[in-house]
């Protein structure tokens, strides 16, 4: 049996040497089969390999959110901007149009709200996979509570929705939670990323730390980065680059987007630094002329 500790020797990270993807570019994805390869492809963009997905699934914990007070208002504009929508289904079928092309990652479970005083202790399944499939899911999200009270449940939840993802082709995102009582460093992120690939998710949601890179390359799967609180648009656009230098497939970002001053121009510096490599600096720079061009346009004559 492994040392239940962990083995705090292991270091050969092989950071020089990029993931073996055996002819299919989505990392661990190289034995799937044909339909969630395609719904990987509708994730991660073929030329970057990476996404940008928008979250804004955080009203199902906390009630109406800065930023997300009119979910029909304040995403649709974003949405030709971002690769993948992440949101619940209620979010989805009151407030954006089925017309929209993007994929769709369906948040399945809910969990404690802000009501309780510690959200960690889980919940269950919001949504089965029949009507996440009704909904033409690209993907399903669970939340996991690795090192607290809910993590036996939810990494059955996950385990058990990783299943029901396989029989009908739909990959799972696996979202790593941190709360008031979960650690934030490189060792929980090690662990936790690598517990949840294992479990099966094709995807993982992390947040950045020190020493990210080795957490990237010993996760087998992508990981995506979420934004976490709403901070200042250009270290925002600092953290998304240091990530995907660091190894992120891309982010899952929500506050420090739709919380932003200026949500239109900040998801579209957000694609520049995922999808075209450009540094903090000039994102920022592009986010601020694109702020200011809109401030002119709305200007009356
Ligand atoms: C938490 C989530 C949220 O969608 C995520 O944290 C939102 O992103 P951000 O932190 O960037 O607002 O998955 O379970």
């Amino acid at each position: 049996m492994a040392d239940p500790t962990g083995d705090n020797s292991a270091k050969n990270y092989h950071l020089d040497r990029p993931p073996v993807n055996e002819g299919f570019y989505v990392k661990g994805a190289a034995h799937l089969d044909w339909g969630m390869k395609n719904r990987l492809a509708r994730i991660f963009r073929p030329g970057s390999g990476r996404t940008v997905m928008l979250a804004f699934d955080h009203g199902y914990i906390m009630g109406p959110t800065a930023g997300l007070e009119r979910l029909d208002l304040n995403i649709p504009p974003l949405i030709e901007h971002v690769d993948v929508l992440m949101a619940t289904r209620g979010a989805l079928k009151s407030s954006i149009p089925p017309t929209q092309p993007k994929a769709v990652c369906l948040r399945i479970n809910y969990d404690a709200t802000v009501l309780f005083d510690d959200l960690s202790q889980g919940g269950g399944i919001a949504c089965d996979i029949v009507n996440a499939v009704r909904m033409n899911a690209g993907a399903l999200a669970v939340q996991t509570f690795v090192g607290a009270p809910g993590e036996k449940n939810s990494l059955e939840l996950l385990a058990r929705t990783v299943d029901a993802g396989a029989d009908h082709g739909l990959p799972t995102l696996g979202v790593v939670a941190v709360g008031k009582n979960l650690l934030r460093d490189e060792k929980f992120f090690l662990l936790a990323t690598r517990l949840l690939a294992e479990t099966g998710a094709q995807i993982v949601k992390s947040y950045y730390c020190p020493g990210f890179e080795r957490v990237a390359a010993a996760c087998p799967v992508p990981i995506v980065i979420a934004g976490g609180k709403k901070v200042p648009e250009n270290e925002a656009l600092g953290l998304c680059h240091r990530a995907v230098s660091e190894g992120a497939a891309g982010v899952d970002m929500g506050r420090n987007i739709f919380q932003s001053e200026n949500p239109l121009a900040m998801v579209q510096a957000v694609a520049k630094v995922v999808h075209e490599n450009f540094t903090a600096k000039e994102a920022f720079q592009f986010y601020q002329d694109l702020a200011a061009g809109g401030k002119k346009r709305g200007r009356k004559s």
